[in-house]
């Protein structure tokens, strides 16, 4: 029998809120581990005073496990390994860190050697099993996912598939997980928890836009496409969004069609930029990139936090040993 998820990373339930970039702030992060689960704020290209600012509030919200995401691929290795170090340093040790995709070895052995726990998403088998060799617990990403995608595979294919390499490791699924049916569904293809993005775009403590939240909640999986038009600020890497005029016509010139502001700095938003639309941003919102999961269908009223953990709470293990993924 393996420990659940809940016992691995202290907590309550076996549910991780993703690290989502500018939608998730330490006010859901807070929320949502405060309510029992494992909050997460996107540390997305935050680096120095803006990422202190960003942590100080975090670290002020909780006294219970919480994490920080970070992207190798987005800032390269060397400001990533600014990001890991300021974490380490400026946070106590019940700060998690959560990456999005494999860092180099050096990031794993500094983290390890800090004492902290890491969770890392993946989309292989073989990335699965360096992150489970390291000790880290895996979260296994499916097409069915908002956001950008690490594989190819569905989520309990890639779950089924680690299930088996890695009858011991701390597995985590991730990707069209919007209500607690596809959890369920999960935790029989061999996951001890869940991961979830969309679900809680639309919470309350949420930082995405209220026409962005409001668009999660009425789209179903049809109004979903897995495109690669959102590339400015993250290339090379298609993401599933909800439809837009951009992804219907990826040809139009790339002009500026709002304004947004980070940590207190002012940008102008480019036609096709990665950024997700908050609630400081402003301009043509329906045109910007919208990352949504497949089950968004599931998906249909704003909650709080505390609703949204609640209510997975019912099917996902707390911290008494696993039983599941057995017979
Ligand atoms: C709006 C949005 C933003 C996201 N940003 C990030 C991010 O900054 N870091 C990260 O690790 N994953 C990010 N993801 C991907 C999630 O970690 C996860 O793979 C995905 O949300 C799971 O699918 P679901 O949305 O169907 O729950 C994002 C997802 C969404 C929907």
């Amino acid at each position: 029998m393996r420990a659940t998820l809940a016992a691995v990373l202290g907590i309550d339930v076996s549910l991780l809120q993703s690290g989502m970039g500018g939608v998730a702030g330490p006010e859901l992060a807070c929320a949502v581990s405060n309510a029992g689960a494992a909050g997460c704020a996107g540390g997305y290209k935050l680096v120095g005073g803006p990422l202190s600012a960003m942590l100080d509030r975090l670290t002020a919200g909780t006294d219970r496990p919480v994490g920080v995401n970070l992207i190798p691929e987005v800032v390269g290795p060397v400001e990533l390994g600014q990001q890991v170090a300021q974490v380490l340093d400026e946070t106590p040790p019940q700060v998690y860190l959560s990456l999005f995709g494999m860092p180099g070895d050096a990031v794993f052995d500094r983290i390890a050697a800090a004492g902290r726990r890491l969770v890392v998403q993946v989309g292989t088998v073989e990335d699965g099993v360096r992150v489970a060799d390291r000790g880290a617990v895996v979260v296994a990403q499916g097409i069915e996912a908002g956001g950008h995608l690490l594989g190819t595979s569905t989520r309990d294919e890639l779950v089924g598939a680690l299930r088996e390499r890695l009858p011991e490791a701390c597995l985590v699924a991730a990707g069209g997980i919007g209500a607690p049916a596809a959890a369920g569904r999960a935790l029989a293809a061999g996951a001890d928890g869940v991961l979830l993005g969309s679900a809680f775009v639309v919470a309350h403590e949420s930082r995405a836009h209220p026409y962005f939240k409001q668009a999660v909640t009425a789209a179903d999986a049809a109004d979903t496409v897995i495109t690669d038009v959102y590339a400015i600020g993250w290339p090379n890497r298609r993401h599933r969004v909800l439809a837009t005029a951009a992804t219907r016509d990826p040809m139009q010139v790339t002009k500026f069609i709002g304004k947004t502001v980070v940590e207190g700095k002012s940008y102008l938003v480019p036609r096709f930029s990665a950024a997700v639309p908050t609630d400081v941003t402003s301009g043509r919102i329906e045109e910007m990139a919208m990352y949504c999961g497949q089950d968004c269908g599931a998906i249909s009223s704003e909650l709080s936090a505390a609703d949204v953990v609640a209510e997975f709470a019912r099917v996902l293990p707390g911290v008494a040993v696993a039983e599941i993924g057995k017979g």
